[in-house]
């Protein structure tokens, strides 16, 4: 019986365990072993895995997190590693890996360079992977944010004050624009544009004067304040060297309280975005993908990974998704901005 692995890595995303039952589902309708691997690489550098039926996988969709457990490791830090990512495919015939650019990065590497059959499913809450148009977490991520800046607008006005909320996006502010966007802040700020304080602030008094009650200001975690405005408090990094973000809403409502003498407090969303069910729509995309993998796992499309571009599940290259990030495209942003405080 032929076998395949899967295995999710990075930052977790809702919607991992519904390509999870969809991979499982479509490769046992198919004759495959399914072994799910533990915790990212670590699973596979370790030997660590269980099998996986679709009678074990049958209710999980609804599920937050993974069933398998994730790791930020990179099979590619250590020197012996990768001799024993080499044993891992001795018994294996197939890997999905579920990831993010870091997690498909290794998948792309073990690929082109090993010739290992890997298969990549894109995963990240950031949406900021190429080669798809959407990345499944995302949605939900957006309607969580959405919901917690509807709720802090109403508190921001009761008690007159400015309310700077920090969403995830390290290089990317898709969560940030988006939910920004739907729940009508004030300002949005993103790694992608430049920040202008004194813009920001005068838009902020000037809604006063013209007799709003209170304001909200959403801002990504990787947003670049000035040098000596805000300096990256954390310097810890992931096998990847990603640094530890969190904290600019803080130094952001500092700086507003000090130049505009409005009250402001920092709301951090943080890992929230992250848990929980995700929305229906994450469930379907993550099945679409799940079953596209294990379609990609059975015709040998391996070094491929699967993307939506359009309204179409498809297969694509791996390598031009993690060479360069997503941004948000500017246009995006100009949007945006039409609503800001003007
Ligand atoms: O990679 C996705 C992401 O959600 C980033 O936006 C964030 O900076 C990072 O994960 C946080 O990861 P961790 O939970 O490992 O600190």
């Amino acid at each position: 019986m032929p076998v395949a692995g899967i295995l999710t890595g990075g930052g977790d995303a809702p919607g991992l365990n519904g390509v999870i039952r969809g991979a499982v589902h479509r490769l046992a309708c198919a004759g495959w072993e399914v072994r799910g691997y533990l915790e990212g690489w670590q699973g596979v550098l370790t030997d660590r895995w269980i099998t996986l039926t679709p009678e074990a996988t049958r209710h999980i969709i609804a599920q937050g997190g993974t069933l398998l457990g994730s790791s930020r490791t990179n099979p590619y830090k250590q020197p012996d590693d990768l001799a024993r990512v080499r044993t891992a495919f001795k018994a294996l015939d197939a890997l999905i890996a579920v990831g993010g650019d870091d997690t498909l990065g290794v998948a792309a590497r073990l690929w082109k360079e090993e010739r290992l059959p890997v298969i990549g499913v894109p995963k990240t809450i950031d949406n900021d992977l190429n080669q798809t148009d959407y990345t499944f977490g995302f949605d939900t991520a957006v309607n969580i944010a959405a919901e917690a800046m509807d709720r802090l607008w109403t508190t921001a006005n009761s008690h007159r004050r400015v309310l700077v909320v920090e969403c995830m996006g390290r290089k990317a502010g898709w969560i940030t624009a988006y939910a920004g966007m739907a729940t009508g802040a004030d300002a949005i700020l993103v790694p992608e544009q430049p920040v202008d304080l004194d813009d920001l602030c005068a838009r902020l008094k000037r809604s006063r004067e013209a007799g709003q009650e209170g304001n909200l200001v959403a801002v990504s975690e990787g947003a670049m304040l000035k040098p000596g405005d805000y300096e990256v408090q954390d310097a810890t990094t992931d096998d990847f060297g990603n640094i530890r973000l969190g904290g600019v809403a803080k130094a952001l409502a500092q700086l507003i309280e000090a130049r505009t003498g409005l009250e402001s407090r920092a709301v951090v969303l943080g890992h929230l975005q992250r848990g929980g069910t995700p929305t229906a729509h994450d469930r379907v995309l993550a099945t679409r993908y799940g079953v596209a993998a294990a379609e990609a796992v059975l015709h040998s499309s391996f070094g491929r990974m699967v993307a939506l571009q359009g309204d179409a599940v498809v297969e694509a290259d791996i390598g031009p998704a993690v060479a360069e990030l997503k941004l948000l495209p500017d246009e995006r942003y100009r949007l945006a901005e039409l609503f800001f405080a003007p």
